[in-house]
Protein backbone atom coordinates (compact mmCIF):
# COMPACT_ATOMS: atom_id res chain seq x y z
CA UNK A 1 0.00 0.00 0.00
CA UNK A 2 1.66 3.09 -1.06
CA UNK A 3 0.60 6.96 -1.24
CA UNK A 4 -0.38 9.68 0.62
CA UNK A 5 -1.94 9.59 4.33
CA UNK A 6 -5.34 10.67 2.91
CA UNK A 7 -5.40 7.63 0.16
CA UNK A 8 -4.04 5.24 2.92
CA UNK A 9 -6.65 6.20 5.13
CA UNK A 10 -9.29 5.79 2.30
CA UNK A 11 -7.68 2.55 0.86
CA UNK A 12 -7.12 1.07 4.42
CA UNK A 13 -11.03 1.70 5.14
CA UNK A 14 -12.19 0.00 2.22
CA UNK A 15 -10.20 -3.03 3.34
CA UNK A 16 -12.01 -2.74 6.80
CA UNK A 17 -15.18 -1.93 5.52
CA UNK A 18 -15.36 -5.26 3.54
CA UNK A 19 -14.28 -7.04 6.30
CA UNK A 20 -17.06 -6.11 8.32
CA UNK A 21 -15.32 -3.42 10.39
CA UNK A 22 -17.79 -1.24 11.57
CA UNK A 23 -16.53 2.46 11.59
CA UNK A 24 -13.94 1.09 9.05
CA UNK A 25 -12.84 5.01 7.64
CA UNK A 26 -12.45 6.04 10.80
CA UNK A 27 -10.33 2.67 12.53
CA UNK A 28 -8.32 2.77 9.27
CA UNK A 29 -7.30 6.50 10.42
CA UNK A 30 -6.98 6.17 13.91
CA UNK A 31 -4.69 3.19 13.01
CA UNK A 32 -2.59 5.43 11.13
CA UNK A 33 -2.28 7.63 13.82
CA UNK A 34 -1.27 5.13 15.92
CA UNK A 35 1.55 4.06 13.62
CA UNK A 36 3.04 7.47 13.02
CA UNK A 37 2.41 8.78 16.70
CA UNK A 38 0.59 11.33 16.05
CA UNK A 39 -2.93 12.62 17.18
CA UNK A 40 -5.58 11.86 14.68
CA UNK A 41 -6.03 15.64 13.29
CA UNK A 42 -2.10 15.35 12.48
CA UNK A 43 -3.44 13.19 8.97
CA UNK A 44 -6.20 16.17 8.22
CA UNK A 45 -2.69 18.92 8.57
CA UNK A 46 -0.26 16.72 6.49
CA UNK A 47 -2.42 14.75 4.52
CA UNK A 48 0.18 14.56 1.46
CA UNK A 49 2.47 12.95 3.29
CA UNK A 50 4.03 9.76 2.29
CA UNK A 51 5.36 6.72 5.05
CA UNK A 52 8.74 5.05 5.51
CA UNK A 53 8.97 1.76 4.49
CA UNK A 54 8.68 0.76 8.07
CA UNK A 55 6.17 2.81 8.81
CA UNK A 56 4.16 1.57 5.65
CA UNK A 57 4.74 -2.26 6.87
CA UNK A 58 3.73 -1.64 10.15
CA UNK A 59 0.19 0.13 9.10
CA UNK A 60 -0.29 -2.84 6.43
CA UNK A 61 0.15 -5.45 9.39
CA UNK A 62 -2.21 -3.70 11.68
CA UNK A 63 -4.51 -3.61 8.64
CA UNK A 64 -4.63 -7.10 8.12
CA UNK A 65 -4.83 -8.00 11.89
CA UNK A 66 -7.61 -5.54 11.90
CA UNK A 67 -9.87 -7.02 9.19
CA UNK A 68 -9.22 -10.61 10.74
CA UNK A 69 -11.07 -8.59 13.40
CA UNK A 70 -8.84 -8.21 15.89
CA UNK A 71 -10.05 -5.78 18.16
CA UNK A 72 -8.47 -1.92 17.41
CA UNK A 73 -7.37 -2.00 21.40
CA UNK A 74 -5.87 -5.07 21.20
CA UNK A 75 -3.57 -3.43 18.29
CA UNK A 76 -2.75 -0.17 20.16
CA UNK A 77 -2.60 -1.69 23.87
CA UNK A 78 -5.03 0.95 25.38
CA UNK A 79 -8.84 1.57 25.95
CA UNK A 80 -10.53 4.78 27.34
CA UNK A 81 -13.07 4.47 30.32
CA UNK A 82 -14.59 7.63 32.00
CA UNK A 83 -11.89 9.55 29.88
CA UNK A 84 -9.00 7.87 31.49
CA UNK A 85 -6.44 5.94 29.61
CA UNK A 86 -6.50 1.96 30.42
CA UNK A 87 -3.52 -0.54 29.37
CA UNK A 88 -5.37 -3.63 28.10
CA UNK A 89 -4.38 -6.59 25.87
CA UNK A 90 -6.15 -10.09 25.00
CA UNK A 91 -6.10 -11.43 28.76
CA UNK A 92 -8.77 -8.46 29.68
CA UNK A 93 -12.15 -7.47 28.93
CA UNK A 94 -12.26 -4.60 27.23
CA UNK A 95 -13.93 -2.17 29.26
CA UNK A 96 -17.13 -1.06 27.47
CA UNK A 97 -18.61 2.11 27.47
CA UNK A 98 -21.73 0.36 28.81
CA UNK A 99 -19.60 -0.07 32.32
CA UNK A 100 -20.19 3.64 32.88
CA UNK A 101 -23.23 2.69 33.92
CA UNK A 102 -22.13 1.31 37.01
CA UNK A 103 -19.54 4.17 38.09
CA UNK A 104 -23.03 6.93 37.33
CA UNK A 105 -24.44 4.32 40.40
CA UNK A 106 -22.30 4.91 42.96
CA UNK A 107 -21.35 8.84 42.32
CA UNK A 108 -25.05 9.29 42.39
CA UNK A 109 -25.69 7.26 46.04
CA UNK A 110 -22.64 9.35 47.35
CA UNK A 111 -24.48 12.57 46.15
CA UNK A 112 -26.89 10.98 48.24
CA UNK A 113 -24.93 10.39 51.20
CA UNK A 114 -23.85 7.46 50.47
CA UNK A 115 -20.09 7.67 50.82
CA UNK A 116 -18.21 4.01 50.31
CA UNK A 117 -14.39 4.11 52.39
CA UNK A 118 -13.61 0.31 51.53
CA UNK A 119 -14.70 -0.96 48.06
CA UNK A 120 -14.31 -4.31 46.92
CA UNK A 121 -14.81 -4.96 42.75
CA UNK A 122 -14.99 -8.97 42.35
CA UNK A 123 -13.81 -9.68 38.35
CA UNK A 124 -11.82 -7.07 38.26
CA UNK A 125 -10.11 -7.33 34.74
CA UNK A 126 -8.13 -4.40 33.52
CA UNK A 127 -9.14 -3.19 37.17
CA UNK A 128 -11.09 0.01 35.20
CA UNK A 129 -14.16 0.10 37.36
CA UNK A 130 -12.50 -0.19 40.89
CA UNK A 131 -9.93 2.22 39.44
CA UNK A 132 -12.25 4.83 37.82
CA UNK A 133 -14.02 4.76 41.34
CA UNK A 134 -10.86 5.63 43.06
CA UNK A 135 -10.18 8.40 40.83
CA UNK A 136 -13.79 9.86 41.63
CA UNK A 137 -13.71 9.45 45.28
CA UNK A 138 -10.55 10.23 46.42
CA UNK A 139 -10.89 9.29 50.31
CA UNK A 140 -11.82 5.73 49.20
CA UNK A 141 -9.65 2.87 48.99
CA UNK A 142 -10.03 -0.90 47.73
CA UNK A 143 -9.30 -4.24 46.85
CA UNK A 144 -9.91 -5.83 43.01
CA UNK A 145 -10.24 -9.72 43.18
CA UNK A 146 -10.04 -11.64 40.29
CA UNK A 147 -9.04 -15.63 39.40
CA UNK A 148 -7.05 -14.80 36.44
CA UNK A 149 -2.93 -13.89 37.04
CA UNK A 150 -2.82 -12.58 33.65
CA UNK A 151 -5.16 -9.56 34.38
CA UNK A 152 -4.31 -8.69 37.30
CA UNK A 153 -0.96 -7.77 36.50
CA UNK A 154 -2.76 -5.55 33.94
CA UNK A 155 -5.21 -4.43 36.75
CA UNK A 156 -1.89 -3.45 38.66
CA UNK A 157 -0.28 -1.49 35.69
CA UNK A 158 -3.31 0.62 35.18
CA UNK A 159 -3.20 1.77 39.28
CA UNK A 160 0.36 2.23 38.54
CA UNK A 161 -0.13 4.99 35.69
CA UNK A 162 -2.98 6.41 37.09
CA UNK A 163 -1.33 7.47 40.39
CA UNK A 164 -3.75 4.86 42.70
CA UNK A 165 -1.25 2.30 42.91
CA UNK A 166 -1.34 3.10 47.28
CA UNK A 167 -5.07 2.87 47.35
CA UNK A 168 -5.97 -0.44 45.73
CA UNK A 169 -4.80 -3.80 46.17
CA UNK A 170 -5.31 -6.73 43.70
CA UNK A 171 -5.65 -10.33 45.23
CA UNK A 172 -6.02 -13.32 43.00
CA UNK A 173 -9.18 -14.84 44.47
CA UNK A 174 -12.35 -16.67 43.73
CA UNK A 175 -16.40 -15.31 44.10
CA UNK A 176 -16.04 -17.55 47.20
CA UNK A 177 -13.20 -15.33 48.51
CA UNK A 178 -13.42 -14.23 52.22
CA UNK A 179 -10.69 -11.50 53.06
CA UNK A 180 -11.84 -10.99 56.63
CA UNK A 181 -13.02 -7.76 56.07
CA UNK A 182 -16.54 -6.60 55.25
CA UNK A 183 -16.68 -4.01 52.29
CA UNK A 184 -18.92 -0.63 52.13
CA UNK A 185 -19.16 -1.77 48.40
CA UNK A 186 -18.79 -4.48 46.64
CA UNK A 187 -19.17 -3.80 42.51
CA UNK A 188 -19.13 -6.71 39.90
CA UNK A 189 -19.05 -6.89 36.03
CA UNK A 190 -18.62 -10.86 36.17
CA UNK A 191 -19.25 -12.99 33.13
CA UNK A 192 -22.52 -13.29 31.95
CA UNK A 193 -23.52 -14.44 28.83
CA UNK A 194 -25.05 -17.87 28.64
CA UNK A 195 -22.40 -20.32 27.56
CA UNK A 196 -24.38 -21.24 24.24
CA UNK A 197 -24.56 -17.51 22.85
CA UNK A 198 -21.17 -17.12 23.16
CA UNK A 199 -20.32 -18.92 19.23
CA UNK A 200 -22.81 -16.13 18.10
CA UNK A 201 -21.04 -12.87 19.56
CA UNK A 202 -19.09 -10.56 17.00
CA UNK A 203 -15.61 -12.26 15.90
CA UNK A 204 -13.91 -9.47 18.29
CA UNK A 205 -15.49 -10.57 21.37
CA UNK A 206 -15.89 -14.75 20.17
CA UNK A 207 -12.36 -14.76 18.95
CA UNK A 208 -10.27 -12.52 20.97
CA UNK A 209 -11.61 -11.96 24.49
CA UNK A 210 -10.46 -13.98 27.37
CA UNK A 211 -13.40 -17.12 27.60
CA UNK A 212 -13.12 -16.58 31.38
CA UNK A 213 -14.52 -13.05 31.06
CA UNK A 214 -17.75 -14.13 28.68
CA UNK A 215 -19.02 -17.14 29.89
CA UNK A 216 -21.55 -17.20 32.99
CA UNK A 217 -22.38 -20.86 32.56
CA UNK A 218 -26.04 -22.55 31.38
CA UNK A 219 -28.75 -19.61 31.83
CA UNK A 220 -25.52 -16.95 32.25
CA UNK A 221 -26.53 -16.29 36.03
CA UNK A 222 -23.66 -18.75 37.23
CA UNK A 223 -21.55 -15.77 38.80
CA UNK A 224 -24.48 -13.80 40.32
CA UNK A 225 -25.54 -16.71 42.44
CA UNK A 226 -21.92 -17.72 43.41
CA UNK A 227 -21.43 -14.03 44.39
CA UNK A 228 -24.55 -13.61 46.02
CA UNK A 229 -24.10 -16.98 48.42
CA UNK A 230 -20.93 -15.60 49.39
CA UNK A 231 -21.96 -11.79 49.90
CA UNK A 232 -22.21 -11.75 53.74
CA UNK A 233 -18.62 -12.48 53.95
CA UNK A 234 -17.67 -9.42 51.72
CA UNK A 235 -20.72 -6.76 52.51
CA UNK A 236 -21.33 -5.33 55.88
CA UNK A 237 -24.97 -5.28 56.75
CA UNK A 238 -26.13 -1.60 55.19
CA UNK A 239 -23.48 -1.92 52.13
CA UNK A 240 -24.34 -1.24 48.52
CA UNK A 241 -23.73 -4.01 45.77
CA UNK A 242 -23.52 -3.11 42.44
CA UNK A 243 -23.92 -5.81 39.42
CA UNK A 244 -23.43 -4.96 35.67
CA UNK A 245 -25.70 -7.44 34.15
CA UNK A 246 -26.57 -8.73 30.10
CA UNK A 247 -29.92 -8.15 28.88
CA UNK A 248 -32.71 -9.62 30.03
CA UNK A 249 -30.92 -10.45 33.28
CA UNK A 250 -31.86 -7.27 35.43
CA UNK A 251 -35.30 -9.37 36.56
CA UNK A 252 -33.62 -13.03 37.51
CA UNK A 253 -30.76 -11.31 39.16
CA UNK A 254 -33.23 -8.88 40.99
CA UNK A 255 -34.63 -11.39 42.40
CA UNK A 256 -32.07 -13.34 43.75
CA UNK A 257 -30.55 -10.42 45.39
CA UNK A 258 -34.31 -9.45 47.03
CA UNK A 259 -34.38 -12.99 47.76
CA UNK A 260 -30.67 -13.02 49.68
CA UNK A 261 -31.45 -10.65 51.93
CA UNK A 262 -30.95 -7.40 49.90
CA UNK A 263 -33.34 -4.45 50.09
CA UNK A 264 -33.78 -0.97 47.57
CA UNK A 265 -33.36 -3.27 44.93
CA UNK A 266 -32.91 -0.78 42.02
CA UNK A 267 -32.67 -1.16 37.89
CA UNK A 268 -29.97 1.21 36.29
CA UNK A 269 -30.37 1.76 32.52
CA UNK A 270 -27.32 2.50 30.23
CA UNK A 271 -27.79 5.28 27.72
CA UNK A 272 -29.06 2.80 24.77
CA UNK A 273 -31.94 2.23 27.44
CA UNK A 274 -31.07 -1.07 28.50
CA UNK A 275 -31.48 -2.57 32.18
CA UNK A 276 -27.65 -2.41 32.44
CA UNK A 277 -26.90 -2.41 36.34
CA UNK A 278 -29.14 -3.37 39.63
CA UNK A 279 -27.89 -2.36 42.71
CA UNK A 280 -29.63 -2.83 45.99
CA UNK A 281 -28.41 -2.85 49.48
CA UNK A 282 -27.74 -5.49 52.04
CA UNK A 283 -30.29 -6.28 54.97
CA UNK A 284 -29.00 -5.08 58.64
C1 LIG B 1 -16.81 -9.48 32.38
S1 LIG B 1 -15.14 -9.42 32.99
C2 LIG B 1 -15.16 -7.85 33.82
C3 LIG B 1 -13.83 -7.16 33.90
C4 LIG B 1 -13.90 -5.72 34.42
N1 LIG B 1 -14.43 -5.68 35.77
C5 LIG B 1 -14.71 -4.86 33.51
O1 LIG B 1 -15.84 -4.48 33.89
O2 LIG B 1 -14.26 -4.53 32.39
C6 LIG B 1 -15.22 -10.62 34.29
C7 LIG B 1 -13.94 -10.89 35.05
O3 LIG B 1 -14.22 -11.90 36.02
C8 LIG B 1 -13.10 -12.76 36.13
N2 LIG B 1 -13.55 -14.06 36.64
C9 LIG B 1 -14.12 -15.09 35.97
N3 LIG B 1 -14.43 -16.10 36.80
C10 LIG B 1 -14.07 -15.70 38.04
C11 LIG B 1 -14.15 -16.30 39.34
N4 LIG B 1 -14.68 -17.52 39.51
N5 LIG B 1 -13.69 -15.61 40.41
C12 LIG B 1 -13.15 -14.36 40.23
N6 LIG B 1 -13.05 -13.74 39.03
C13 LIG B 1 -13.50 -14.39 37.94
C14 LIG B 1 -12.52 -12.82 34.72
O4 LIG B 1 -11.18 -13.20 34.74
C15 LIG B 1 -12.76 -11.39 34.23
O5 LIG B 1 -11.63 -10.58 34.47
Amino acid sequence: MTGSLRYLVSEAGKTLAQADVANARRESALLLSYVLNEDIGYLHREPDRVLSKDERQRFETLITRRAAREPLSHLTGHREFWSLDFLVNANVLDPRADSETLIDIVLAAQKRGFNPSRILDLGTGSGCLLLTLLSEIPTATGVGVDVSDVALKIARENANRLGLKTRVDFQRGNWEIDLGEKFDLVISNPPYIPSGDIKDLQPEVRDFEPRLALDGGADGLDCYRDIISNIRNVLRPGGLLVFEVGIDQAKDVGQLMHDSGFTSVQFHKDIAAIERCISAFLRD
